[in-house]
């Protein structure tokens, strides 16, 4: 069984909802966390984490939010976080590939969100994009644990999140040809890798440009299986075992 630890599920994108998670229950996907992270996916991901059994959500706002994010937004956020199915803040971060121009923004919203991940002990979720430096500067201000989701630096990089606790967040781009990530994975081994699909986009070689979606996982865990040379079951065991330790997925 799997864990898709990072994916989006908004009626926006998928007519059937009911259908995307009988798929994923065929497919071997045992629990999916998906992330509301916007102000209006917020509350709309937390629903449909109390309505199917299988499905947890982080929440928090992501930085190509950070114009229109207020204080009252941020209690907002708040609000939900004594909800069971809330497993995390997330995706939070910093994104200068869009967003170059509201710098100090995006970071004063991250920071503002690390510090309430802080205030309730729950791990983060990080979107860094083209903005390695800053998020790793700022993340060692604090000590929380969490997920750098959508993991696509180089090999130090990635050293440099594992010694300071956080997970990778290994996806599709793993199976694209010209992705470099293999790297990362040989190097910094399952023990510190979670699965995770980012659907409805990323989908993974052979379907790559079509709408990704959970019951895609397998597909990453294979390719994963290979690079490694050790079966799925244990990408699957592993992999579990640390998404369920990281979120606390065991006591809900
Ligand atoms: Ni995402």
């Amino acid at each position: 069984m799997f864990i898709d630890t990072h994916c989006h599920l908004s009626i926006e994108d998928y007519d059937d909802i009911d259908k995307v998670i009988k798929e994923n229950r065929s497919a071997g996907i045992s629990k999916i966390i998906i992330s509301g992270c916007t102000k209006e996916t917020i509350k709309e991901s937390v629903d449909l984490s109390n309505k199917y059994d299988d499905v947890f959500v982080t929440i928090g706002y992501h930085p190509s939010e950070a114009s229109k994010t207020s204080l009252e937004d941020l209690k907002y956020l708040e609000n939900f976080l004594s909800s069971d199915k809330v497993v995390g803040i997330g995706e939070i971060g910093l994104d200068y590939h869009y967003g170059k121009e509201d710098k100090k923004l995006q970071i004063s919203l991250f920071e503002a969100q690390l510090k309430i991940a802080e205030k309730y002990k729950m791990p983060i979720v990080i979107h860094s994009r083209d903005a390695t430096e800053d998020t790793i500067n700022i993340l060692k201000k604090y000590s929380l644990i969490g997920d750098i989701h959508c993991f696509s630096g180089s090999v130090e990089t990635a050293k440099v999140y594992v010694k300071m606790g956080y997970y990778l967040g290994i996806g599709g781009v793993v199976t694209f040809k010209n992705s470099n990530l293999y790297k990362v994975v040989e190097e910094i081994g399952i023990e510190h890798i979670l699965l995770e699909t980012d659907s409805p986009y990323l989908a993974p070689v052979p379907l790559r440009g079509s709408k990704n979606s959970s019951k895609n996982i397998p597909i990453i865990a294979e390719k994963i299986s290979e690079i490694l040379n050790i079966g799925i079951n244990k990408v699957s065991e592993v992999t579990s075992y640390n998404a369920s330790k990281l979120f606390d997925l065991n006591n809900n």
